[in-house]
């Protein structure tokens, strides 16, 4: 588990820490998905499955009467349960491999301990030490409801009981024969209606979850939509991201024309960024352009009052392209070189810092960049 807080430039700002929760049925792609979520936005990564699935080790170990609730329980709940420094699940020091908790020998137990209430509360105050005061991606049934209810992006990762078959089969190991799509799905409904209907802990879609259908999305489009929910969230986090290419400050001017100014080559070269109405010929590109200025040129788009700058980055995610909203009475300044994708749409207004001898390059942005920019206009600008 790493767990990067680099500084702000313009110092701290969010004193809260930012938590993603993730709940959803199996087999919907969450831990693909949560795990490169929490690697993009350098978060902290919880599985709370893999402490189900330890605990569940542990108990088949023990010799305790795993049909006697309280036996269960009283195992469970002397033991603790927490991650090493390579991420993998820790029973009281020991490090279980996935060979262990995903054996098939623990699957069908786990229940013994995930019905169990007093083994839940165990399980969830461990949970919720663990990602105490910490910037965190939260996996789990009951990560959104019980965990982090006050996470600020909740999300019910979901997919048809068809398609996480498709995908279950599509994985299915060479030699032995795979059983028909209706069966595997048969089996994926029984095992949602057990989550579901779990007395404590039970897997159901909060009220504020962004409820979201990974049918037809690979996974990476799926964190493209999460990153941009998250970013919706807090956009300090994109900040972060882009640290080394960004500056953020305050604008003194309500209702401004020209937000800032300054000499940001360090070279003499003045540039200013300045909300205005473009002209066909002076805007570059569409949206599947990357345009590298050398200049310090900044644009965004504002549509419907709802401003979005593109940013693609450079660093740790080079050509990763990102967005975020420009935030009211913020102005925020590029360093020249960085990569930026400029979007333009009919009738827009743009933002952007020009400064003197602008040298741009055009890029066609690849398959990948623009699902990611699709991705965050589909969340930012619905419809
Ligand atoms: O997510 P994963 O498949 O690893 O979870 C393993 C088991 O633990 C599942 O059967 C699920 O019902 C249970 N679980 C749970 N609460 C969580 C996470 C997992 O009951 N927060």
């Amino acid at each position: 588990m790493s767990d990067p807080q680099p500084q702000r430039p313009g110092g701290p700002v969010m004193a809260r820490p930012m938590v993603v929760a993730i709940d959803g049925p199996a087999g919907a792609g969450k831990s693909t998905v949560t795990r490169r979520l929490a690697a993009r936005l350098g978060m902290l990564f919880l599985d709370t499955g893999a402490m189900y699935r330890a605990a569940t080790v542990g108990l088949l170990r023990s010799g305790a009467d795993r049909d006697d609730p309280a036996a269960v329980a009283a195992y469970v709940c002397a033991r603790r349960i927490g991650f090493g420094a390579d991420g993998q699940v820790q029973l009281d020091g020991e490090r279980l491999g996935d060979e262990l908790i995903r054996a098939p020998a623990t699957v069908p137990e786990i229940w013994r301990v995930a019905d169990n209430p007093a083994c839940r509360a165990h399980l969830v105050a461990q949970q919720q030490a663990i990602v105490a005061g910490r910037d965190a991606v939260i996996e789990g049934r009951d990560a959104t409801t019980v965990i982090a209810p006050d996470a600020q992006l909740k999300v019910y990762l979901d997919a048809s009981p068809e398609e996480r078959a498709r995908r279950r089969l599509a994985e299915w190991p060479a030699g032995s024969p795979p059983p028909a799509l209706a069966e595997v799905a048969a089996q994926i409904r029984a095992r949602d209606e057990k989550d579901m209907a779990r007395a404590v802990g039970a897997l159901r879609l909060a009220d504020d979850a962004v409820h979201l259908l990974s049918d037809g999305r690979s996974a990476d489009g799926v964190v493209a939509l999460l990153v941009a929910h998250a970013v919706q969230r807090n956009p300090f986090l994109l900040e972060r991201r882009v640290a080394d290419q960004l500056t953020v400050g305050r604008s003194r001017a309500k209702g401004y024309v020209r937000v800032a100014q300054g000499d940001v080559t360090g070279d003499g070269g003045m540039w200013q960024l300045g909300l205005t109405n473009p002209t066909p010929e002076r805007m570059p590109g569409g949206v599947a352009d990357l345009t590298r200025n050398r200049g310090g040129r900044q644009a965004g788009v504002l549509v419907q009052g709802r401003a979005v700058l593109v940013l693609a980055g450079r660093g740790d995610a080079p050509g990763e392209v990102a967005a975020l909203p420009i935030l009211p009475q913020t102005w925020y300044v590029i360093e020249p070189g960085a990569w930026h994708a400029v979007i333009q749409d009919h009738g827009t207004i743009c933002a952007w810092a020009e400064s003197s001898g602008i040298s741009e390059e055009r890029h066609p942005l690849d398959q990948a960049q623009q699902a990611q920019l699709r991705a965050f206009l589909e969340v930012y600008l619905p419809g």
